[in-house]
C-alpha cells in the first residue's frame, strides 16, 4: 500500500505555472464539485472572470460561494447547461454569445459515468450525450469567439478507459444496436466510447483551427476520488476499493489547469496530456480518418443549422 502511495505521489503532475488570469473569460462545465470545481477555484485566485456551467443552479450557486470565498474573486457567475439537452446547450450558447464579449479559455469537463443505458430527452444514449455530443455542439457554437485576436484555449477532459473502446461504430454511436446491451458492462463500454470521442473531436478541431490562435487538447485527469461514483456500480465500487490509492480533487485538476494557463504549452495543439505531460492515446484515438468522420456524423446527430456552422 505503501509503496502504490509512494508512486502515486512520485508520478502525479502538478502545475507549477504562477500565471495570473486578469482580463480572461473562463468557461467550466460541470464545475459545481469534483475536478471542475477545483479547476474552478484555481483559476478564480488568478484572477479571470469564472462562468459556472452547470445543470443544476442550486449546487452551482453553493459551488459559486465557496469559490468566491475561497478566492477572493467575486468575478464568479452561474450559467445553466444541461449537457444532455440540445435546446438547453444552445440557449447557454446564446446567453454566453449575447452577454459574453470574449472567451479565452473553454474547459469541457462535465461527465458521467451512468449505471444504465438511458435515452435523453433528444433520444440520444445519455453517456454519448452528456460526455460527447453536448460539448461538440457547445463548443461548435462558441467557436466564433475565440482565436481571432488573442490566444484562447479549448480543453476537453477525457479519460485512459478511453482504451477500453477498440471499434468505435460510428453507424451506432448511440448504442441502439449495441451486442452488449443489458449487461453489467455495457454502460462502461458506453462511457469508453464517449471519452474516447473526446479525444477524437479534440484532434479534429486543432486541425481545423490551425489557422487561428486557438489550441485544443484533452486529457486524463488520473483516478481521482470525487463524486464521479454516484450513478454506475462499477465506478462506485472502484472508488471504494481504490480510495487511498486515487488523487484529491486538487491533485486530479492539475492538468486541466497547467492546460489553461502554463507558457510551456500555451502553442501545444491536438495533443493527449496525462500529469501535465504529452502521452499517446490509443492508436484508434489516433486515427485521424475516424476524427474527421465522428466529426460529420456528430454534426448530423446535434442537428447543427446551417448557420451553426463555422467550418
Ligand atoms: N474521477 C475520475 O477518476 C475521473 C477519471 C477520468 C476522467 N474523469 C473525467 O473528469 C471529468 C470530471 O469528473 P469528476 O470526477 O469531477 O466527476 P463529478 O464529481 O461527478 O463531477 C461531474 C460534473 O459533471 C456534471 N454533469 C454531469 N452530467 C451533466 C449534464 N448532463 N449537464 C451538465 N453537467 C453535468 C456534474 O453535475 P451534477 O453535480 O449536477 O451531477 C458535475 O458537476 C469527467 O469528464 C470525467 O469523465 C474523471
Amino acid at each position: 500500500m505503501v509503496v502504490i502511495k509512494l508512486y502515486v505521489a512520485i508520478t502525479k503532475g502538478v502545475c507549477k505555472s504562477k500565471k495570473r488570469l486578469e482580463g480572461k473569460t473562463i468557461i467550466i462545465t460541470g464545475a459545481n464539485t469534483g475536478i471542475g470545481k477545483e479547476t474552478a477555484l484555481d483559476l478564480a485566485m488568478r484572477g479571470g472572470r469564472i462562468i459556472l456551467a452547470c445543470r443544476d443552479l442550486k449546487k452551482a450557486s453553493l459551488a459559486k460561494d465557496d469559490i468566491v470565498e475561497k478566492s477572493g474573486n467575486s468575478n464568479v457567475s452561474i450559467k445553466k447547461l444541461d449537457l444532455a439537452s440540445l435546446d438547453s446547450v444552445r440557449e447557454f450558447a446564446a446567453d454566453v454569445l449575447k452577454n459574453e464579449p470574449k472567451l479565452h479559455i473553454l474547459i469541457n469537463n462535465a461527465g458521467c459515468a451512468a449505471i444504465e443505458k438511458r435515452r435523453t430527452v433528444d433520444g440520444l444514449e445519455n453517456q454519448m450525450q452528456t460526455n460527447h455530443f453536448g460539448h461538440f455542439l457547445l463548443t461548435n457554437l462558441l467557436i466564433g469567439m475565440v482565436g481571432l485576436i488573442e490566444k484562447t484555449h479549448v480543453i476537453n477532459v477525457s479519460a485512459d478507459l478511453s482504451f477500453l473502446c477498440r471499434n468505435l461504430n460510428l453507424d451506432d454511436l448511440n448504442f441502439a444496436h449495441d451486442s452488449t446491451t443489458g449487461t453489467l458492462l455495457a454502460p462502461l463500454k458506453i462511457y469508453g466510447a464517449s471519452k474516447l470521442c473526446n479525444i477524437l473531436f479534440s484532434k479534429e478541431l486543432s486541425n481545423k483551427l490551425q489557422s487561428l490562435a486557438v489550441t485544443v487538447n484533452s486529457l486524463h485527469p488520473g483516478a481521482v476520488l470525487t463524486e464521479f461514483g454516484r450513478f454506475s456500480i462499477v465506478a462506485n465500487i472502484f472508488m471504494r476499493l481504490f480510495a487511498p490509492f486515487l488523487k484529491s480533487p486538487k491533485e486530479g485538476a492539475q492538468t486541466t489547469i497547467y492546460l489553461a494557463v502554463a507558457d510551456d504549452v500555451a502553442n501545444v495543439t491536438g495533443q493527449y496530456f496525462r500529469d501535465c505531460k504529452i502521452v499517446k492515446p490509443s492508436k484508434l484515438a489516433q486515427d485521424a480518418g475516424i476524427a474527421k468522420k465522428l466529426w460529420e456524423v456528430s454534426e448530423t446527430i446535434v442537428q447543427l443549422k446551417p448557420l451553426e456552422k463555422y467550418f
